[in-house]
């Protein structure tokens, strides 16, 4: 007997791994914080200093925020802090107060 036929090697299937990196993920999704810079850099940056690092010892150094408190950021930034920082009612939207808001929180 010849025997009988010798058993085909399993082709193994190479399974395409579907690694696309659809680019739409990795597009950087400008979070709140990031918008919150843009404001920041606007209107506070030059009495908060860049990246919130205080340039002087008068201005409150922002990184020291209470990050649990909204409710003071959002009087602080409304109506000022006379007669050192102006109030922001009228140039600050609420979401610019939102943004802002996480930018702080971030720690800058
Ligand atoms: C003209 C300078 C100036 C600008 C511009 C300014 N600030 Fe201030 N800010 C100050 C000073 C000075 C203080 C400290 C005042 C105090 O403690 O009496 C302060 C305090 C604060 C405080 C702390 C308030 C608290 O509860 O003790 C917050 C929050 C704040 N600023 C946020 C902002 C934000 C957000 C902006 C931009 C929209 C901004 N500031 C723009 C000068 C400024």
């Amino acid at each position: 007997m010849r025997g009988a036929p010798r058993a085909q090697p399993p082709r193994t299937r190479v399974i395409p791994v579907l690694a696309i990196c659809v680019a739409l993920c990795a597009a950087a999704r400008a979070d709140d914080a990031d918008l919150g810079r843009e404001v920041y850099d606007d209107f506070c940056v030059t009495c908060h200093g860049r990246d919130m690092v205080n340039p002087g010892g008068v201005t409150f150094d922002l990184r020291k925020f209470p990050k649990e408190d909204f409710e003071r950021f959002r009087n602080a930034v409304l109506d000022g802090k006379p007669p050192a920082m102006p109030p922001w009612r009228d140039k600050i939207s609420d979401d610019d107060l939102k943004v802002l808001w996480a930018y702080v929180r971030s720690g800058g």
